[in-house]
């Protein structure tokens, strides 16, 4: 408890000046059930054309980020009714399904926000959260909802769990040679690039427990992903004028099956 109260206590205190412009911003229909958006982000002179589509009858959203800078492609389901997210990632051919995130806007409100923001100049404040996944295992297909197993379509369905990588000082470092690392075993909480790395991390928690970003993480991974959301949207109205805001653009990065050595 106490771990996660502080994790979400560094991660709203996270508010980066970063590189990215936001340029513009479409919002139109498609038919009457699901609304489409595309949000454009020149993110270090490439833009990244990502496409949003919001179904509030059948409660999910679907992001689709085209491969950007050192992220692949990827297209997210979260699915509202099983309190599921499905992220398929096309260049690893892995499918990767977590736990709905409980910050995320419900489609109804993610469909508002887009509408009304899609009216007005976008925020140029960049936030930007830094999420590994930890890979615990194959996911059970029969357990799981129809739309997420078709979703994923032929890809093999692995059960996620994040790990906020905010909180530490965390360095990341992409595996060179581009092969497949063997998926490690994560022991505890922990996935670390060696056996050895679990025990190192609890003696660094009991150290500084107080102040985690005194512990350095060195990550490595072989993939990882992005996507932007318009973040904080609220009406706003006062005695002249009705208005709405939003506070700024998230910028989401993961790294699935990252491995961690930790030091302190
Ligand atoms: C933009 O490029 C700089 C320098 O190469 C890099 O440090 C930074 O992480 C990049 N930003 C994004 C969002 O990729
Ligand atoms: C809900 O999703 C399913 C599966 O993708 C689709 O077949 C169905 O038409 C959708 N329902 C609505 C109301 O859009
Ligand atoms: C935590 O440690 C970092 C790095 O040593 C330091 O910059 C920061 O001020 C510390 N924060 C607190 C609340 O002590
Ligand atoms: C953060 O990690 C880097 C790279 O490992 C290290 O050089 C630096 O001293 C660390 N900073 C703190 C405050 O521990």
């Amino acid at each position: 408890m106490l771990i996660s109260a502080f994790l979400s206590l560094l991660q709203a205190t996270s508010v980066l000046v970063s590189l990215i412009v936001l340029i513009s911003f479409h919002g139109f229909q498609v038919d009457g059930k699901i609304d489409r958006f595309v949000l454009n982000v020149v993110e270090n002179g490439t833009s990244v054309n990502e496409q949003i589509e919001v179904d509030v009858e059948n409660q999910t959203e679907v992001i689709r980020a085209p491969q950007h800078n050192d992220a692949e492609a990827v297209e997210i389901m979260n699915d509202f009714t099983a309190g599921l997210s499905a992220q398929r990632i096309p260049a690893t051919k892995d499918c990767y399904v977590s736990e709905l995130d409980s910050s995320l806007p419900s489609p109804a409100k993610m469909k508002l926000d887009l509408e009304q923001a899609s009216r007005q100049p976008l925020p140029t404040k960049v936030r930007t959260e830094r999420t590994g996944w930890r890979v615990v295992g194959f996911a059970d297909r029969l357990t799981l909802p129809k739309k997420i197993v078709d979703f994923c379509g032929s890809f093999p369905i692995f059960n996620v769990e994040p790990i906020s990588l905010d909180a530490f000082n965390t360095t990341m470092v992409r595996d060179s040679g581009h092969g497949r690392r063997k998926r490690s075993h994560w022991i505890s909480r922990w996935n670390g690039c060696d056996p050895s790395d679990a025990s190192k991390m609890s003696a660094c928690l009991n150290k500084h427990y107080h102040n985690f970003s005194k512990i350095t993480l060195n990550c490595r991974y072989d993939t990882s992903f992005s996507f932007y959301l318009v973040s904080k949207c609220r009406a706003s109205a006062n005695w002249f004028h009705l208005g709405f805001k939003c506070d700024s653009i998230l910028h989401q990065l993961n790294w699935p099956a990252v491995c961690c050595t930790p030091s302190c």
